[in-house]
């Protein structure tokens, strides 16, 4: 039988750049919703959608074969309105029409703004972290990192395949914003000779360059450099890498691909977890919270909470990465007693 909630009816609408891994999370709101005798409702078209009634009534068949897909099904977009006090109006004057009591917010940090103001107007807001940029400070995961960073790895692997053939040099570009988690990530697991991070920016054009000759005369096929899209500027940095080692360089910007792609065996279990538990906190009555994953277990946070905290680039994923790579013919130099 039906539990009994203190809310009847919820929405759900993912915001932002889209990830792998929402359509687990929307089809676990929409079940797990409809398991508790809730009316659910799936928002097409985030926020923009929501003030244009783009709404849908949802059964648990319409979120049949979805969890394998990549993209949202409900759409997505980037609202500017949200930013304005009409905006917010329109929004809670939709729902109130719907009697949407409850709304689960699959998106970023700028999503969870929204979200925010929506739930100061009296909605009852759970947002659900969902971002390939793994940038939001109040988890360690995020829905569609874990997708995206082994669609970069793939790929790189591909490049470095190339690249190797014909002795080039490749900067490859990884998506992020302003975050670098993707970048290093595929640094240790593409085991790249350099990687440029925006949180750790010491970039040495020349340092790198004597690198690059450095590793060509010990006789290294290829050098690989994962720059960050924060730190962007690929295309020209390998022209002057190029000019000044003589060796070819390439730059390959991974771009959109990296958001596509069938989600993770990680991602849809993590994303239905979160999905799950977005309707559990709506049905015990609660407000404003974010789901999160942090120190081993799934929790929630206060919107405002969650969106003050900030998160550091690990260290000593940094040193890996650093000690793991273009050090080594230096560590083998060392430990034969030899000058690095
Ligand atoms: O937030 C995900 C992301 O793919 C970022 O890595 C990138 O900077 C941004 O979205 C691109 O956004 P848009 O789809 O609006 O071009």
């Amino acid at each position: 039988m039906a539990e009994t909630t203190k809310i009847k009816t919820i929405g759900v609408l993912t915001s932002g750049g889209d990830a792998p891994g929402m359509n687990a999370a929307i089809r676990a709101v929409v079940r797990h919703g409809l398991s508790k005798g809730m009316k659910v409702y799936g928002i097409y078209r985030g926020y923009t959608g929501l003030m244009e009634e783009d709404i849908k009534e949802m059964r648990a068949g319409d979120v049949s074969d979805t969890i394998e897909k990549g993209g949202t099904i409900l759409k997505t977009a980037r609202c500017k309105e949200m930013r304005t006090p009409e905006g917010i109006a329109r929004a809670v004057e939709v729902c109130h029409k719907y009697g949407i009591e409850g709304l689960v917010v699959i998106g970023g940090d700028g999503s969870y703004r929204g979200a925010e103001k929506l739930a100061n107007e009296g909605i009852n807001v759970i947002g659900v972290p969902g971002t390939i940029d793994l940038d939001i400070a109040c988890t360690e995961y995020t829905i569609g990192f874990d997708t995206a960073v082994n669609t970069a790895m793939e790929a790189i692997d591909k490049v470095r395949d190339t690249s190797s053939s014909h002795e080039r040099c490749s900067i490859i570009e990884v998506m992020g914003r302003a975050a670098g988690y993707i970048a290093l990530w595929c640094g240790i697991a593409n085991g790249a000779e350099d990687i440029i991070l925006p949180e750790k920016y010491d970039y040495d054009e020349q340092k790198l360059i004597d690198n690059i000759i450095d590793n060509k005369r010990r006789g290294k096929t290829h050098h690989i450099i994962i720059n960050a899209e924060g730190v962007g500027h690929s295309a020209s940095m390998a022209r002057r890498i190029e000019a000044a080692t003589g060796i070819e360089t390439r730059a390959t910007i991974l771009g959109y691909m990296q958001r596509g792609g069938s989600p993770t065996c990680k991602d849809r279990v993590y994303a239905s977890t979160m999905g799950c538990i977005a309707v559990d906190l709506l049905a015990q009555g609660k407000t404003k919270r974010v789901v999160s994953y942090s120190n081993g277990a799934f929790r929630d946070y206060d919107i405002n909470e969650g969106l003050a905290m900030t998160k550091n680039i690990d260290e000593y994923q940094i040193e890996i990465a650093r000690s793991l790579s273009h050090n080594y013919y230096k560590s083998e130099a060392l430990a034969d007693g030899r000058e690095a």
